[in-house]
């Protein structure tokens, strides 16, 4: 550093709409991170940039100085090849389950960073947790090794990447400015860089179910980030992919487990099973061991993809075998007349899975291994008065007459056969078009 800044000519000059020059933002994080800018500072720099933005240039650097604050991992000591995905959060988004155990089919090897749960969405930590015996702590040696004998690893992330973001993060969380594109891609990118993949696909999801709520913030976010990737050598794409309607037929935690093992047994919905195959040819084309679709659907079909589930679960203390948790209380749900479902609200799902205790409302909640909500029906699929249209499972019955509520006009009943037929990828974005 050539000169010290102070935080306040900082935040008038974003106030401004000025562009931040390298060294205040390699400062502002920097001395954020050691307590020397306070939250209030950092709080009107957030709200400037979310009002204001960031060109590309500086989200990089912003992205470049969180890494910065922490460690990076290395994984150049394993023989294979790294391929990784980050979702940016959906209801029922239980791909990564069956996606890491295919990947590592192929002989490329698979670092799954992951969190928990916070608000509707869930967590993939959590609905691991729903295994008896799983542990989601690995030291980085621990990592490493199974890596290298798995080939896929599931896990939590340390303390040690980003601490600027977790920090920045929490702040955003209680200052509104949680839905600024280069606050999210910075945020987002800096962990998966750091964590030290060397392809990575992005799974943004669009719809009522997940953050972007539009296709155009939905692709700026992918663009953003894919720059960010490319830029900092790691071979990055994005699938756009829709979120207005929940992934397969369960959200909740064991629910989602149990759904997962069905696609990695060769069954399940078949738009858990596409896109997890459409994440898969993308990893496996970025890591350099490209295949095609059809070779990576035979591999859930004939239980490759299975026994890497059974090893990576078993290394980290979980039973493969063990049967899962069920809930103690379930209630039904009926359609209350003829016809075809239309829509079925991803957000309204999802809502009424956290309120059943699938998810949680602080971070340091826990949660039901067995709550959520199981469908039996999706959208395009013709229904009759008094048919069950999903159960409710929780352990604290008191707790359906709310997830009730958050259903209430959470799925249209029609005529109309128009519902069904969307595709669950939208949209695929490259470095090129990022570029543009
Ligand atoms: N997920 C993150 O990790 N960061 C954000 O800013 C938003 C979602």
């Amino acid at each position: 550093m050539s000169e010290q800044h102070d935080a306040v000519d900082i935040i008038r000059a974003k106030r401004d709409r000025q562009t931040l020059t390298d060294e205040q933002i390699d400062w502002v994080i920097d001395a954020y991170t050691r307590g020397a800018v306070a939250d209030e500072q950092m709080s009107a720099l957030a709200m400037a940039i979310l009002l204001n933005g960031m060109d590309r240039a500086e989200i990089s650097r912003w992205t470049a100085a969180m890494i910065a604050s922490g460690e990076r991992m290395d994984f150049c000591s394993l023989s294979r090849p790294t391929a990784d995905k980050h979702s940016t959060g959906g209801v029922g988004d239980k791909i990564t389950l069956p996606l890491a155990p295919l990947v590592a089919v192929f002989d490329v090897a698979v670092p799954q960073l992951s969190g928990r749960g916070l608000g509707h969405t869930g967590g993939t930590l959590d609905k691991l947790e729903a295994i008896p015996g799983w542990r989601a702590d690995l030291t980085s040696e621990a990592m490493l090794r199974q890596l290298d004998e798995v080939g896929a690893v599931i896990c939590a992330a340390g303390s040690g990447l980003a601490p600027a973001d977790k920090k920045l993060y929490a702040l955003r969380d209680v200052t509104g400015t949680v839905e600024a594109i280069p606050l999210i891609a910075s945020s987002i990118m800096s962990k998966k860089i750091a964590e030290g993949t060397g392809a990575l696909v992005l799974d943004v999801k669009v719809g009522s179910g997940a953050f972007m709520k539009t296709e155009a913030d939905a692709r700026e976010l992918a663009e953003t980030m894919v720059a960010l990737g490319t830029d900092a050598g790691v071979r990055t794409v994005a699938l756009l992919t829709d979120m207005a309607t929940p992934l397969g037929l369960t959200a909740g935690n064991g629910l989602e487990v149990r759904e997962s093992v069905e696609v990695l047994a060769g069954g399940g919905p078949q738009d858990v099973v596409d896109l997890t195959v459409a994440l898969a040819v993308e990893m496996l084309a970025g890591a350099g061991r490209a295949q095609d679709e059809g070779e990576v659907r035979a591999a859930l079909v004939d239980g490759r993809a299975m026994d890497v589930w059974r090893r990576m679960i078993a290394a980290q203390g979980g039973d493969p075998d063990a049967p899962l948790p069920t809930a103690r209380e379930t209630e039904t749900v009926l359609a209350d007349t003829d016809g075809v479902l239309t829509a079925l609200d991803a957000y309204a799902v999802g809502v009424a899975a956290w309120r059943l205790g699938a998810g949680r409302a602080r971070k340091e909640d826990p949660v039901q291994a067995a709550a959520g909500v199981e469908l039996h029906a999706k959208p395009g699929d013709r229904v009759s008065a008094g048919q069950p249209l999903m159960t409710l499972h929780t352990d604290t019955p008191e707790r359906f007459a709310r997830a009730r509520e958050a259903l209430a006009g959470g799925w249209q009943i029609g005529e109309a056969e128009q519902a069904g037929s969307r595709s669950v990828v939208l949209d695929r974005i490259t470095a090129e078009e990022a570029d543009r």
